[in-house]
């Protein structure tokens, strides 16, 4: 929204869409834009009536498909109308979406923005879920609403237009932040809202429950721009300064344009009006919202952090920054033989007296937790269970208030997890986060935590961060275990190894091309078995998981153990099947599972550890991955890195997206 300095409508777009693509990796199966048009209080679309407003009408663009199919569309439209990208705006407010579904396939009438009627009284972008949507729909309906879409979302805006024209009706003059607060009291659910009007023109409102909502201030006159140094955000945004106020529902569409933002809380409603910003909080049980002042924060991320480089795309050069995210990772946290971790050292004391430590993720970071279990049991001495967030909730199981929980999250925004953490929240239990995402909910909510300064993940498979995950959790046993005695020679030797991990990681990315070459050879394959056992039965659902979910080939990561109680049967001279052999406590066991699968005439693929090649494979006769050694606790982090290539090489030779996988989506905010 620009203030006091004109920009052509093209600009306005353009930011727009620029937005779009910024947060297209966590959802890219349609997207919508809505900006002002020229005409003014005339009528719109098929209606011949005139409109209900004296200011310009919306225009809403919708299209299913990624965002460059919008904004192809949308320029083709706008040609056709004859709309002048040129016409400069001093003050314009337009609000844009990609979408994820949910409810209702990918489709024009499904994307947002939602509208409330033909000329787009209220329109509506939404990061959430409704869920009593069906009973305000019912409502809707009753009072003479028709209804487009098959989303949630659309009760939202139409119950805006419900209850503002209630108030005209009752001749009240009514504010778009108390239309927006009334719509807001009757919705359950999960939100981050963004509502336009043109009965208030140059208006925005946005407001959230649950889902994150970040608010981006940016000076046009000021080069210093803003900073929370100088004050909150009312009296910085009501100086009559130009200014461009940017929502969004994360930080990565935001870092172009400005580091100054602030992250908007629960139950807020911020209001942006001609270029100044108001925060009313709202509170069920009380008539009036407060009025609160609120600091911005500054951002710490460049732009580059956001962009390509080199690379063709964002999972190659996630798995190529392996060594530096995991210096960032360590960095500060290894002094003087011992780790220190801020965010935990006042709860270390509570979480050794803990009767059991649970961890609870979904995807690659519950894989990441699983890799680090072993080496947290061995060093805590404590039981460590292991949650999906979704199996969890299902089940009820039971926690109790002498557990730690700990939540492993790379966006810090998966539903599932953060529902599970409400859960266990109410039992009383300590509640670690583990997240990539300073400011996410997860580390707002959580009572302590750790950072895995992993730096931006776009890629939707998750790379870099898994690797920081094991490595955080790593850090994570060696500090709790830091008090016992016996286990003193085993943590010294581990810690004195970690600064030399980045090093071997950058030694098994050399593995590069013969990745590429191992996935020209099973490119053509119908399905994939990965076999692991202890710390790297995780590499095994890991790599698996990688190669399912970009290569969109079918593949199973299978605990080695169980192979002769079923997977067995699957063997034959045609199904690849990787078997991860490196030297631990059960190499030994591994090699019999390889003679196994030999004796039957398994096509097998082995990895093992650097000069092992001959001696693992039987008759010399299998392909053979030889990875660097490391720690044992640590190998899961070197083992993953052939597979995350594997998974890379095979999309690309098959032609698939490698950042945007099919019906994926990088942060699942919906349950
Ligand atoms: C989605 C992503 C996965 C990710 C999982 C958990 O399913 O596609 O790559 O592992 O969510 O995400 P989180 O942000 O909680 O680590």
């Amino acid at each position: 929204l620009n203030y006091n300095v004109a920009r052509e409508r093209r600009y306005i777009m353009e930011v727009l869409f620029n937005g779009l693509r910024r947060l297209e990796y966590r959802g890219y199966d349609s997207s919508g834009i809505a900006i002002d048009g020229d005409r003014e209080s005339n009528s719109a679309g098929d209606c011949a009536a005139p409109a209900p407003y004296d200011s310009a009408e919306p225009l809403v663009f919708r299209q299913a498909g990624k965002i460059e199919s919008l904004v192809g569309s949308v320029y083709s439209e706008v040609d056709s109308m004859d709309l002048d990208l040129e016409k400069p705006f001093m003050v314009h407010a337009g609000v844009a979406h990609t979408r994820w579904a949910t409810h209702g396939v990918p489709s024009p009438k499904n994307s947002h923005p939602q509208s409330s009627d033909l000329f787009n009284e209220f329109l509506v972008v939404h990061n959430g879920i409704i869920t009593n949507y069906e009973v305000l729909k019912e409502t809707l309906i009753r009072h003479g609403f028709t209804f487009e879409s098959d989303t949630d979302t659309e009760v939202i805006p139409k119950l805006a237009k419900f209850v503002f024209d209630q108030a005209r009706e009752g001749d009240q003059a009514v504010s778009f932040s108390q239309v927006v607060i009334e719509v807001i009291r009757q919705l359950e659910g999960a939100y981050a809202l963004i509502f336009k009007s043109p009965h208030y023109p140059n208006e925005l409102i946005a407001c959230k429950r649950g889902s994150t909502l970040i608010l981006g201030v940016k000076s046009l006159t000021d080069e210093r721009n803003y900073s929370s140094a100088f004050g909150d955000v009312k009296s910085l945004t009501a100086d009559g300064q130009p200014k461009e106020l940017f929502f969004s529902s994360d930080l990565y569409a935001i870092v172009e344009h400005t580091k100054n933002y602030l992250a908007i809380e629960d139950n807020e409603v911020v209001h942006l009006k001609d270029g100044s910003v108001s925060v009313l909080k709202f509170d069920h049980n009380k008539e009036k919202p407060a009025s609160v002042q609120r600091a911005l924060s500054v951002l710490e991320m460049e732009v580059e952090q956001i962009k390509k480089g080199n690379y063709d795309h964002f999972m190659q050069k996630e798995i190529h920054e392996q060594p530096h995210s995991l210096t960032t990772t360590m960095r500060g946290r290894l002094r003087d033989g011992s780790v220190v971790l801020g965010g935990l050292k006042d709860n270390l004391k509570t979480i050794r007296h803990s009767r059991r430590i649970i961890f609870v993720g979904c995807g690659t970071s519950y894989n990441a937790a699983l890799a680090a279990r072993p080496f947290l049991e061995e060093l805590s001495g404590i039981p460590v269970t292991m949650e999906l967030a979704s199996d969890l909730l299902d089940r009820q199981g039971p926690i109790y208030r002498e557990d730690t929980a700990v939540f492993v999250s790379q966006s810090g925004e998966t539903a599932d997890t953060l529902l599970a953490l409400e859960y266990a929240l109410k039992s009383g239990a300590l509640c670690v986060g583990i997240t990539n995402t300073v400011g996410s909910t997860l580390a707002r909510k959580t009572h302590c935590g750790v950072h895995i300064n992993a730096g931006c993940e776009i890629g939707v498979a998750s790379t870099k961060a898994y690797t920081s995950q094991i490595v955080v959790i790593t850090m994570m046993a060696l500090a709790i275990g830091a008090d016992s005695l016996s286990t003193q020679s085993r943590r010294e030797s581990i810690i004195n190894t970690l600064p030399g991990l980045p090093e071997k990681v950058s030694e098994v990315l050399k593995l590069d091309g013969e990745m590429k070459d191992l996935a020209e050879s099973l490119m053509e394959m119908q399905s994939l078995l990965v076999f692991g056992r202890g710390y790297n039965y995780a590499t095994a659902l890991e790599g698996a998981l990688k190669v399912k979910e970009v290569a969109l080939m079918h593949s199973e990561g299978m605990l080695a153990g169980e192979m002769k109680h079923g997977p067995l049967a699957l063997v034959d001279e045609t199904l690849p099947i990787i078997v991860i052999a490196t030297r631990d406590a059960c190499f030994s066991q591994q090699q019999s599972v390889i003679q196994q699968l030999y004796a039957r005439n398994g096509r097998l693929i082995v990895m093992c550890s650097k000069g092992d090649a001959a001696s693992v494979c039987p008759g010399g006769s299998c392909r053979t991955i030889e990875v660097p050694r490391v720690a044992d606790c640590l190998q899961p982090v070197i083992n993953i890195i052939p597979l995350q290539l594997l998974a890379y090489h095979l999309t690309v030779l098959r032609g698939f997206d490698v950042d945007q996988p099919r019906n994926l989506a990088k942060s699942v905010t919906t349950q």
